[in-house]
């Protein structure tokens, strides 16, 4: 979602500002703007609809005029994209200028009371409004400071925000706050950084300040970092903590798309991911985050995942290899749904949250609720010291290293390897995972990374042919049983979030309970048959499908007769037992659809309308 880059020190702002909007690029936006103070401190704005280098085009006359300044990426939420309702908003009076990330949910309340006094409005945003009310504070009291009116306007608004503001009349002062959306303060030598995460700024400084929730920071070359809490202005001591991101982690290292080369980082981020926990020559998983916890979930009465989009696919699978594993009773539910339904939560549940980015604004609603009720919750987050990570009770970071692409695809095979990790961890310790089954299971998971390469060497040619024929195809359907009905619904989520071609998925015995209906020879259909899983079941399924002339895709395990026979494309993956088949089979759908979207003229890395962190709900 909306990207904020902020800079004062003694380079080019206008650099800065820029090249860290081009980092945010990848959280999804469809407008970009910028403010620098002048030479004479004045503020000057560009801003504009579309993208980066849009606004690169009608901005290019700032550079090197500016060494404070603050640029945004907007995602639309009240108000079309368009110039006027890109950000940097100024104040009525021209003096004062605000990003921001979030939503002020009583902005129409504000703006009522602000037009009566006197205020005009030149966007449809809720965010023009608080820069007024900052001003309307200023103004009703000339004493008060510029931090002060911005905690002021602060503490009237209620909703979600990251702020940055910038000041005519205080040169070189940035005043930032935060409640929900993330921010981070990069402090370097004779500089100071503000942005949404730390990719702006990684190259200049590796020290960062973690805005807490409800916090907000004064910013100037003289007086440095100072932080206040929003509600009663007390003082808050930082605390700096050593980046761990590097920049050739956020840069696409000779791939076209960060979303191809996350494909391939899989059997590392799946490695990556295990390191230091599994370790099968003593026949042990080392999870912390579980063991200094293991009674909670012993004696839990059940587990409820929650979660949002491909993190919410990774639950489900979760639910798949816990129940069986380790026969703790787990419901599987959207964080959106769950914070709205007034659930019955007690303190003998335990609420696993999982989320890439850590910042998904359902996914910490719904945590937060758990928690008020007594839960003992736990996140699985792939974002060091994101927000969900830093309200769990403990938690396993997943460690695949950044994901850039807006579709997720190391980020889940990882989730789906801490699954894995916490299913045999728990069986084993509540002895339903016998000590024989337990060893041969873990050697295999360790195997998995070097099988997932098989895979991407096996399959990378093979799914760029299949996609050729399926450039223009309108609908898809994506069937699996037991384990890979998930893996079905995620490979239907991934078509359609970068291709813009529609696809479900379903379980495949669901088929003829409806979807049926929609096959005829026009209809490619994803069938993901490994022998281990429901096969004979499937079997039958791909005779219905090809009896209605559907074109089947089938992913088999290498060797495969039955079903190859009847297929129309056959992608063959190496056999596993069945619980580890959805990390393979993900792999060559991912393929298929970044081809397929590839072939379309698609945007891959930034599909239209979404967001890599989706930090409002
Ligand atoms: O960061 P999270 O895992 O909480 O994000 C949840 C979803 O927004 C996310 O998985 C989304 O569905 C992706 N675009 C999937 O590719």
């Amino acid at each position: 979602m909306c990207g904020i880059v902020g800079y004062t020190g003694f380079q080019d702002a206008y650099e800065i500002v820029i090249n860290g909007l081009r980092r945010l690029e990848y959280r999804g936006y469809d407008s970009a703007g910028i403010v620098l103070e002048g030479s004479d401190n004045k503020l000057e704005v560009e801003k504009t609809k579309g993208k980066v280098e849009d606004l690169v085009n009608i901005s290019k006359q700032l550079k090197g005029t500016a060494n404070v300044g603050m640029g945004h990426t907007r995602w639309a939420t009240h108000g079309v994209p368009s110039d006027r309702n890109s950000h940097p908003h100024l104040s009525n009076n021209g003096k004062i200028a605000l990003v921001h990330n979030g939503i002020i949910e009583n902005y129409d309340t504000i703006k009522t009371m602000l037009s009566e006094k006197g205020f005009t409005f030149q966007s449809e945003t809720d965010t023009e409004v608080l820069v007024n009310l900052i001003q309307y504070f200023m103004d009703l009291n000339p004493e008060i400071d510029f931090p002060t009116a911005v905690r002021y306007a602060l503490n009237e608004v209620y909703g979600a925000y990251a702020i940055t503001v910038l000041h005519e009349d205080h040169p070189g002062v940035l005043v930032v706050g935060r409640l929900g959306s993330p921010l981070a303060i990069g402090i370097g030598e004779k500089e100071y950084f503000i942005a949404s995460d730390a990719s702006p700024f990684v190259e200049f400084t590796k020290e960062a300040i973690y805005l807490e929730e409800g916090h907000m920071a004064t910013i100037s070359l003289e007086n440095g970092v100072d932080i206040r809490t929003i509600n009663d202005n007390s003082k808050i001591e930082p605390e700096i903590q050593e980046l761990k991101l590097s920049l050739e982690q956020i840069e696409k290292g000779g791939y076209e798309h960060f979303m191809l080369k996350e494909i391939f980082e899989q059997p590392k981020s799946i490695h990556d991911t295990m390191r230091g926990r599994l370790i099968v020559e003593e026949g042990v998983i080392k999870m912390a985050g579980i063991w200094d916890h293991v009674e909670k979930f012993k004696n839990a009465n059940r587990i409820i995942i929650i979660a949002c989009g491909t993190s919410w696919h990774a639950g489900l699978i979760g639910e798949y290899l816990i129940e069986e594993y380790a026969r703790i009773p787990v419901e599987v539910e959207y964080a959106s749904e769950f914070r709205y339904r007034n659930p019955i939560i007690t303190d003998k549940d335990v609420v696993i949250a999982i989320s890439q980015s850590g910042e998904t604004a359902d996914t910490m609603a719904a945590l937060k609720l758990a928690k008020e009720r007594g839960a003992f919750i736990y996140g699985i987050c792939n974002v060091v010291d994101s927000s969900i990570a830093r309200i769990t009770d403990a938690g396993s970071y997943t460690h695949a290293g950044p994901e850039i692409g807006v579709a997720s695809t190391k980020a889940f095979t990882a989730q789906l390897t801490i699954l894995t990790l916490i299913a045999f961890k728990l069986g084993k310790h509540n002895g339903n995972l016998g000590n024989a089954e337990f060893m041969s299971l873990i050697a295999e998971l360790e195997a998995i990374p070097k099988k997932v390469e098989e895979v991407l060497s096996a399959t990378h040619e093979l799914t760029q042919d299949i996609a050729k024929n399926f450039v223009k195809a309108t609908n898809f359907l994506y069937l699996g049983r037991g384990y890979n009905y998930p893996a079905a619904l995620e490979g239907a989520l991934k078509l359609k979030e970068i291709s813009y071609i529609h696809a479900e998925g379903y379980p495949a015995a669901e088929m003829k309970h409806g979807p049926i209906a929609l096959i005829d020879e026009n209809m490619p259909i994803v069938i993901i048959a490994p022998k281990k899983g429901h096969y004979d079941k499937i079997v039958s399924n791909v005779q219905e499908i090809k009896a209605r002339k559907g074109k089947v895709i089938a992913v088999v395990n290498k060797g495969d007769r039955q079903v190859s026979e009847m297929a129309d494309y056959v992608i063959e993956i190496p056999e596993t037992s069945e619980c580890f088949s959805p990390i393979i089979a993900s792999v060559p759908l991912q393929l298929l659809a970044y081809y397929i979207a590839v072939y379309r003229g698609a945007n891959v890395d930034q599909p239209r309308n979404l967001a890599k962190s989706v930090t409002v709900e």
